[in-house]
């Protein structure tokens, strides 16, 4: 039986303007502004297309059209060939991660390739045809990050789709996920006002989704979806299982529970009503791993502390009770009152009743002032200077007194304190945390 093709284009009538790509940059060349003039005015979001606007459309027909419905993104349609030479085959060595929809590799790309592509390095996505997801996550990020476009939010670069092989094309992301970042088995200790600049940059990067005149939840908010650009600006990625937000009166939408465990909203896991503050309760969550530095679950430790936000939650409004379950690797190297506020924001956010958690905007306003607080300690090396009659009395001792050496050894550390309370020691080695000087000497891994 023939199959009617149905074309992308012909869903639309001919007044049919393809909608700009939404966002702070969304035009980002002199160009792409002309080109939008060309293309008519600029819509709201409110004509952003949806994933419900082609679940009609046959996958068949979508490779070109779809690009074609989304200009402006810029969205390049590459073939497989194409994408094999970029990465090497998809060689092990350029792997940066791999999830649910399947592995990622490290390429590079040029104008070589098509006209006009900057050159610059990619991360190419490719489904796991044995996997459990497809065609329509691929075809969810397409839609979300083709139209999408603002500073937290990873720039779709083009896709392919040929056959039953369906790739995504990313801006590379050099130093990988906040999950690696955070609990890579070779990675430096993220600095505190790092760590606080990568929950801002998530934080207004989910507030764009939620406040866009058609809003988007994001629905799987986690370590290893937010990526970090070289000056750890936070980005989020993997669009895969966004979902269009609630329209008109409608107050959630009902969806088949998905998400990673850990990190859903208990009244989305237990109704499938899934609301924005779904995502809150899941930047919730991630807060407190950036502070704790605990996984959400983690099954290597005792029973009670294998639950993040159960573990947790009773000593988040403590200050006490709050630097036991600090991250150790920060050493205290953190600002008390700005780590209190942080603990209160994810105390709220990981509030049993969604209405009670505070809105992205809200969450952004709170975070904003944390990673420019200053009230961190210092840690720093006592040196016991030697004075001549010192000396003397050392010479006449001569090597004796061996049990004492640890006394006025050189590099005797003391516990950190307030970098204003150094008082008579001399102080070497001196270490604050500064916005210009926490950039640590990350482990790239990739
Ligand atoms: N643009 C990128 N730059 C660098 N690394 C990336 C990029 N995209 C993905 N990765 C790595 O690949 C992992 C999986 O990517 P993700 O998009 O989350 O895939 P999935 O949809 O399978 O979960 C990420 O956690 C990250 O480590
Ligand atoms: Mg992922």
């Amino acid at each position: 039986m023939a199959v009617k093709k149905i074309s992308w284009r012909s869903m639309f009538p001919s007044c049919y303007r393809p909608p700009p790509v939404v966002g702070e940059d969304a035009a980002t060349t002199v160009e792409e502004e002309e080109k939008w003039k060309n293309h008519g005015t600029r819509r709201s979001s409110l004509h952003r297309l949806s994933i419900s606007d082609l679940s009609k459309v046959s996958s068949s027909t979508l490779s070109e059209d779809l690009s074609a419905s989304i200009p402006g993104s810029n969205l390049h349609v590459f073939t497989l060939q194409e994408l094999k030479v970029v990465t090497h085959n998809f060689s092990s060595s350029n792997l940066l991660g791999e999830g649910g929809f399947g592995p990622v590799h490290k390429g590079f790309v040029d104008d070589r390739l098509r006209p006009g592509l900057k050159p610059q390095p990619v991360a190419v996505k490719l489904l796991d045809l044995d996997g459990l997801q497809g065609h329509r996550e691929w075809l969810t990020e397409v839609i979300f990050l083709g139209q999408l476009r603002h500073r937290h939010l990873v720039k779709l670069i083009g896709y392919c789709c040929e056959d039953e092989h369906r790739l995504l094309v990313y801006e590379y992301m050099p130093r990988g996920s906040l999950e690696n970042q955070l609990f890579g088995r070779f990675s430096a200790a993220l600095p505190w006002s790092t760590r606080m600049k990568i929950a801002l940059g998530a934080a207004k990067g989910l507030a764009f989704l939620h406040e866009a005149e058609k809003p988007v939840i994001y629905r799987d908010f986690k370590g290893s979806n937010i990526l970090l650009d070289s000056d750890c600006t936070a980005k989020l990625s993997d669009f895969g299982l966004a979902k269009d937000g609630p329209e008109g009166d409608d107050t959630h939408v009902s969806t088949r529970v998905m998400g990673t465990q850990g990190y859903t909203a208990p009244e989305y896991l237990m109704t499938g009503h899934l609301t924005a503050r779904s995502d809150v309760y899941s930047f919730g969550v991630v807060l407190l791993e950036l502070l704790t530095g605990r996984k959400s679950m983690d099954k290597s430790r005792p029973s009670r502390e294998q639950n993040l936000v159960e573990w947790a939650r009773p000593m988040l409004n403590d200050p006490r009770k709050l630097a036991r379950i600090m991250h150790p690797r920060l050493e205290g190297q953190y600002s008390e009152a700005g780590a209190q506020r942080a603990a209160a924001l994810a105390y709220q956010c990981l509030s049993f009743r969604p209405k009670q958690r505070p809105t992205m905007c809200k969450v952004v306003e709170v975070l904003e002032p944390l990673p420019d607080l200053d009230d961190i300690p210092v840690a720093f090396f006592v040196y016991t200077v030697s004075t001549t009659k010192d000396l003397d009395h050392k010479g006449k001792e001569n090597n004796a007194k061996k049990e004492t050496d640890h006394h006025d050894s050189d590099h005797h550390r003391s516990r950190p304190r307030n970098r204003h309370d150094h008082g008579r020691h001399c102080v070497k080695g001196q270490r604050r945390q500064s916005k210009d000087r926490d950039s640590p000497g990350f482990h790239d891994g990739k």
